[in-house]
């Protein structure tokens, strides 16, 4: 028998040493790290591919507080092509492609319009889409006749204020001002649209100082691909659709299936940023970088609601799988996401200063607001549910979508699950705890005396404890109330 070594470490056998600090506030430090090789974040958080996690709503969210999530793929081709497209829609200082409404339509038609896509204007088009002017709520709200037509009761093209195709955000804030208008077409010189800008949406961005952005000011999003050939489509989709990195996402990511998987799509979509994994070592890092793997996720057998150890026997303890993955990772450039069996923010804390530059994180956010699924009542508390995408439910469910119909009895025997279904306490909007848990890493860098996350890779120094020094970890010998 072969024992590669002789202890691996995970967050509960050590602390970290507090230092001497330099640092005089938990605010005065920066959490600025990578999730890819080009893509930077305000916050190391990531939302897990998980069909309980994210969704637009949640990746929407994480977005803008300066995290990211990926889209998970349990769903088809064109709806995850649909999420991204959300995502990317949501925010950004011009919409690129404004909602029209023919000059030949009535009041009536306008307001259905309007409601439909639950916006506040319209541009007003002719034949050939030449711009006749701009319908919005205002002007259709105390009109007695229906059938009027919109060009009626629009501020006509010569009334517009417009703002040019790339002006920034300054100019764009300074004409509405001055102006006192909500909305801006955008045109050029020869009348032809290029989007809207309105005030709402320049009010949003700024609400958000810290998102995570592309160079066009719209939110950042990654979508999880598996390794099988129609998951190319299912990439190239997400890639029309936006998509700022993919995430080839299976179980056991040291695989030939993901090598090759991941040296194919970075040679079709060469500009997109590639995450592979999930794997557990230095030689998995080694090798899906080599493939063209610009982060690498890590972790088996670690999530919450994972039974790979116990179903396989495989698996490596989580904080000693990170530190040897993130050391190949520092050699290579490639940051390393540290993905599964986060419980607290003081679990972060520990993947971050073992070299993780992000965590990704599973049930921890599936109570939140934005996380998928209807809530559950139990005993008068409100939970969501949260499973495993290896799981025996997820496995169905993933199998009967492909074949288009219900699985017969031997076939559901067939499945051997490696992840369980549970429920976690619901827990509010996902900004709130993800502020709770980065809060708690901001105070740990100032324990480590580390200005960044690099200072704190740099000096972090773990301590290993006992069963009695983890008892005394928490709170003891009270009744918490
Ligand atoms: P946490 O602990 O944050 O973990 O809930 C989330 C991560 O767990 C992985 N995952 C699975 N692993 N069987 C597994 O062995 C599963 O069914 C399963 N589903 C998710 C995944 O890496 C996720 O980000």
């Amino acid at each position: 028998m072969r024992i590669r070594q002789e202890t691996a470490l995970t967050f509960d056998d050590v602390l970290l040493v507090p230092r001497r600090s330099r640092i005089r506030s938990r605010h005065g430090v920066s959490t600025r790290t990578k999730f890819t090789r080009r893509i930077e974040l305000a916050i190391p958080v990531v939302s897990s591919n998980m069909d309980t996690v994210t969704e637009s709503a949640m990746a929407i969210a994480m977005a803008r507080i300066g995290g990211i999530g990926v889209i998970h793929r349990f769903m088809s081709t064109e709806r995850q092509a649909q999420e991204v497209e959300r995502v990317k829609r949501a925010e950004g200082f011009v919409v690129e492609d404004p909602q029209r409404v023919a000059h030949r339509a009535t009041v009536q038609e306008a307001r259905t319009l309007l409601a439909e896509h639950n916006i506040g204007g319209l541009v007003v088009c002719g034949d050939g889409d030449r711009v006749l002017g701009l319908v919005t709520t205002r002007d259709l709200l105390f009109e007695p006749d229906p059938n009027r037509p919109v060009t009626e009761v629009m501020t006509p093209h010569e009334k517009l204020v417009t703002a040019e195709p790339g002006a920034s955000m300054e100019t764009a804030r300074n004409t509405l001002r001055s102006h006192r208008v909500e909305k801006l077409p955008v045109l050029d010189r020869g009348g032809q649209l290029h989007g809207l800008i309105t005030a709402q949406d320049i009010a949003k961005v700024e609400q958000w100082p810290d998102a995570t952005k592309d160079e066009r000011g719209r939110l950042r999003v990654a979508a999880a691909v598996g390794v099988r050939s129609s998951d190319v489509e299912r990439a190239a989709a997400c890639v029309r659709a936006g998509a700022d990195a993919l995430v080839v996402d299976i179980a056991h990511g040291h695989s030939d299936l993901a090598i090759d998987m991941v040296r194919q799509l970075k040679q079709q979509f060469p500009d997109v940023e590639l995450v592979a994994g999930n794997v557990a070592t230095a030689e998995g890092v080694q090798d899906l970088v080599a493939a063209g793997a610009d982060s690498v996720k890590v972790g088996v057998g670690a999530g919450s609601i994972c039974v790979t150890r116990i179903v396989t026997g495989f698996g490596v303890p989580q904080l000693t799988s990170v530190a040897e993955s993130a050391e190949a990772g520092q050699e290579l450039g490639v940051p390393v996401i540290a993905d599964g069996g986060i419980r607290t923010s003081g679990d972060i804390t520990k993947a971050i200063a073992a070299g993780a530059s992000t965590v990704m994180l599973g049930s921890l956010l599936a109570g939140t607001d934005e996380a998928p699924g209807a809530g559950v009542v139990r005993k008068g508390r409100r939970y969501k549910i949260v499973r495993g995408m290896a799981s025996l439910t997820a496995n169905i469910d993933r199998q009967e979508v492909e074949s288009g119909g219900e699985l017969t009895d031997i076939e559901y025997e067939r499945v051997v699950p490696e992840g369980v279904e549970a429920i976690v306490p619901a827990r509010g909007p996902v900004k709130d705890v993800v502020y709770q848990l980065v809060g708690g890493l901001r105070s740990g860098l100032s324990y480590a005396g580390a200005g960044t996350i690099e200072e704190l890779w740099a000096s972090a120094e773990f301590i290993r404890i006992t069963n009695a020094g983890k008892q005394e970890s928490g709170a003891h010998d009270v009744e918490v109330s």
